[in-house]
Parts: structure tokens; sequence; C-alpha cells
């Protein structure tokens, strides 16, 4: 039997961080699937954990608990300001994994609806075979830069790039933004916290300048669509709406699509099975997103109010950090069965890899989409593809939030590159009209500039 705990009354204090364990420290090679399993049984469903060092939050280990907590908005905040650590200035929220932005993943209530219901109609206005297309298209292009090597780094070669690209495309520019947004989003997402101020400022730039020339000359695309809606959101809140859809696809996309072929490449059931159309490539995904899943914890809600949680006593103003990688181990929901002939988990589409709730990701179809045309890609284009090192010299990401290898180097038959398949909408016309005034330059315009002149 566990006893009751709370942060602040039956644990230990500061002086005795033991009873903490430490999710900063480094990640086994194996992963932390058997970490996940001892904390559950030392601490039932709900466990107390450091994920800097003094810095506490109770991670949920149950698949209960976790959509207990996504479906109660009323029990649990998603605004990040509420957070007694916060509140008593121990922890500010500049950098990407602690962060408070004016957008609608950390708003609650009516407020949230407000920002949410643009993004979720603009991307319900998103033609998703013409996207496909596209994906297609920037996936080909990509591989085309290396399929003659005959070896790439999948992860910083392709994956790394694919979802920048195609949420790029959806706000209506040619893929060289797509490229510079790209950088500009690594840079935001860096450890190091003087580079992550920098690309936040720069990314600041992005959105403003697309809003601002999207409210000149509004296209077919997410932005626009954004600006047009009816519940009037203001440049500034759609220019934050437009980087909270990149922010969000960035990192996930590219490990969901990094983690999937690592599965291929690694164990040999899935991949005959794949290969021989035994799995689809959505269960496929399915599988990847319960087993090896890119977010393994997410910080993501503030009690409202004091409550008991499994074992624990959660006060008000403490931080639950959603734990989707605990769940899926959860024995509740593990199926008994053995796994069938295909290698596929049983279950896996139950994941919660999308979240749960009124803040369910919008942008699932997307995901999937990008994904697994981008699998698909690879698979068509790269006979012979295996590991270029063993799967142990695969080095992965030491953060507690997220299941990623920084690189998948692998090796496969060259062959000639296919070509452009359609031209990219070239760049920004700057002459209206033979007669016409130039088109003074605008903040994209000047923020291409700076990152072709960092790039020589
Ligand atoms: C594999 C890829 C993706 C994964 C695993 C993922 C996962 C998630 C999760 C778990 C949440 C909820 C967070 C919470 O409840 O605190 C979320 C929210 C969100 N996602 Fe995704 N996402 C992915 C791709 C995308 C894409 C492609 C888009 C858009 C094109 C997108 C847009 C959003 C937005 C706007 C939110 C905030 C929704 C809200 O707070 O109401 N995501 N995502």
């Amino acid at each position: 039997m566990t006893t009751i705990r709370s942060h602040g009354e039956n644990t230990p204090g500061p002086g005795c961080p033991a009873q903490y364990t430490r999710l900063y420290e480094p990640v086994p090679e194996s992963g932390r699937d058997a970490l996940w399993t001892r904390l559950r049984e030392e601490h039932g469903t709900v466990a107390p954990v450091e994920i800097e060092p003094g810095v506490r939050v109770w991670l949920l280990l149950g698949y209960q608990e976790n959509l207990t907590v996504l479906q109660q908005p009323h029990l649990f905040s998603r605004d990040t300001r509420r957070w007694r650590e916060v509140v008593e200035g121990r922890v500010d929220l500049s950098r990407p994994s602690f962060s408070w932005r004016p957008n609608a993943l950390y708003a609650d209530g009516a407020e949230h609806t407000r920002l949410r219901t643009p993004i979720v109609d603009a991307l319900g206005r998103v033609d998703m075979a013409a996207t496909e297309r596209t994906v297609r298209r920037i996936a080909d292009e990509l591989v085309d830069s290396f399929v003659a090597d005959g070896r790439a780094d999948l992860v910083s070669d392709y994956a790394a790039h694919l979802p920048v690209l195609v949420i790029n495309s959806l706000y209506g520019l040619p893929d060289s933004y797509g490229h510079m947004l790209g950088d500009i989003t690594a840079i935001v997402f860096d450890q190091d916290a003087k580079r992550g101020e920098e690309g936040v400022a720069r990314m600041h730039q992005y959105f403003a300048g697309l809003v601002a020339r999207k409210r000149n000359r509004p296209g077919q695309d997410l932005v626009s669509w954004m600006l047009q809606h009816p519940i009037g959101l203001n440049d500034d809140e759609v220019a934050h709406q437009a980087a909270l859809i990149n922010n969000s696809s960035h990192m996930s996309s590219t490990h969901l699509i990094g983690n999937t072929m690592w599965t291929l490449l690694t164990d040999p059931r899935i991949r005959t099975a794949h290969t021989e159309a035994l799995v689809s490539v959505q269960a496929l995904l399915d599988h990847v997103m319960w087993s090896n899943t890119p977010f393994q914890t997410l910080l993501g809600r503030i009690a409202r109010q004091d409550t008991h949680l499994g074992n624990a006593q959660i006060r008000a103003g403490d931080a639950l950090l959603l734990g989707f990688a605990p769940a899926h181990l959860d024995p509740s929901v593990q199926r008994d069965e053995p796994e069938n002939d295909t290698g596929i988990a049983g279950g896996s589409r139950a994941h919660l890899m999308f979240g749960a709730g009124p803040h369910a990701c919008p942008g699932r179809e997307l995901a999937r989409l990008i994904a697994s045309t981008g699998l698909s890609v690879l698979h068509e284009r790269l006979a012979g593809l295996q590991l270029e090192v063993a799967p142990g010299q695969l080095r992965w990401a030491q953060s507690p939030f997220l299941r990623g290898l920084h690189e998948l180097p692998v090796t496969f038959v060259p062959a000639a590159p296919e070509g452009p398949r359609s031209p990219e909408p070239g760049p920004r016309v700057r002459k209206a009209a033979a007669t016409g005034p130039e088109e003074p330059e605008d903040l994209l315009d000047r923020l291409l500039n700076w990152w072709r002149g960092l790039r020589g």
C-alpha cells in the first residue's frame, strides 16, 4: 500500500531530494521503460519527480490518470502561469519546455475556444489530397538531395525538414522560407538559452512578417483564413496561433518519422510485415506512437485546487507532467495476449500521443498525412536501406520530454535524382507590373536576406 503524499507536506523538503526521481539524468540506451515501471511499483499511478534540479512535478504514470487530467479542465488548468514555482519566482517561463505564450495551448475556457476555433477551422479548410501531393513533392526533392550518395542521415537530411516545409507551404510561402523557418525553429529548441532567445525573436519576426504580408495580400492559406475568421483575432494573435501550429508540429512529426524508420530498421519482423503489406503505414505509426512515443512526457497541467490523484495528494498550484509513455505501459491497458505475428503492439490505437479533451491535437490528420507520405516516399525510393552503424551507437535525445534520435545514418543503393516534380512558386514577384511601382521590401524579405547572409 502506497502512502498518500503531497509536494508541500508529507514529502521530504528541499533538504532531502532523494525521493524525487531525477528525470533529467542520462537516459539508458534502451529508453526509460524500466524507469516508468519502477516508479509505478514504488509510487502507484502518480510519482514525484524532478525535471530539472529542484524543479518538482507530479508524473502521471496511469493511463486513466492521464485521461482524467486531460479531460477535466475545470480541475486542471493549461495556464502555466498558475504554477506555484512561477508564482513564487523559482521558474521562469521563457524556455520552450517551460513556457507560456498567448496562444490556444496555454489558454483555458472561453479564451481557449476563442483562440482555438480559428485554428481548427483553418485546418479544416486544408485540401488533404492537394497537401498529400505537396508532401510527396517536398519528400521527393529531399530524397533527390542525397539519393545519389548511397548514404544519408534520415533525421537531419530528411525528417527534420519535411514537416516544417509542409507547414510553410500551408502558409502559402515558397520553400526557401520553409528552410529558413526550419533553421529558426531549431534555434528556438536549442539547449543554449542565449541562442534560444535569439531564435524566439527571429521567429516572432517571421510570423509578424507573415501576418502583415497576408493582411495586405490574402491567399488560400492557413494565415489568411485565420485573419478572415469571424471570431476576429487581431494580427498579433494570429501570429501567435501560426507560431503555435509550427511549434506543435515540428519536433513531434520529425521524431515520429525518425522513430518509425528506426523501428523498421531495427525490427526485422515489423519490417517484413510492412514490406509484405501485412501492416499499413497507419498501423505502423500507431505502433510507434504507442511503444516508442516521441512525446514521452509533456509538462501539461496545473492543479486549480487541492485534489487526490492516484495515491498522491495534489495541492493547488502543483504542476502535472503528462506521462504518455508510462501510460502506454500501464498494466491496466497492456494486452495480455502476445503481440500478433506482425510484431505490432496490440491495442496501440488507444495511444494518447495526440492528447484528449479540449486541447486534443487539431493537427493529427495532417501529422499522420505528413508522416505516412514521408515514410512511403522513403520506402519507394531507397532500395536496400539499412543502418550504417550498430543500433547501440545511435544517440537519443536526453530530454525528459522527448524520445528522438539525434541522427539516423543509413546506407542504400545509390540512384539518380528524379528532378523537380513541379516548379516551386518562384520568389516573390517584386515588380507588380512592368509599369507599376516596385513593391517595398517587407519584414519577411528582410528576414530572408538576413538568413541567406548567415548561410553564405
Ligand atoms: C506527430 C505529430 C504531432 C503530435 C504527436 C501532436 C501532439 C499534440 C498534443 C499531445 C497536443 C495537446 C497538448 C495538451 O493537451 O497540452 C497537441 C496540441 C496541438 N497541436 Fe499537435 N501534434 C502533432 C502534430 C501537429 C500538427 C501537424 C499540427 C498542425 C498542423 C498540430 C497543431 C496543434 C495545435 C494548434 C495544438 C494546440 C491545441 C489546443 O491547445 O487547443 N499538431 N498536439
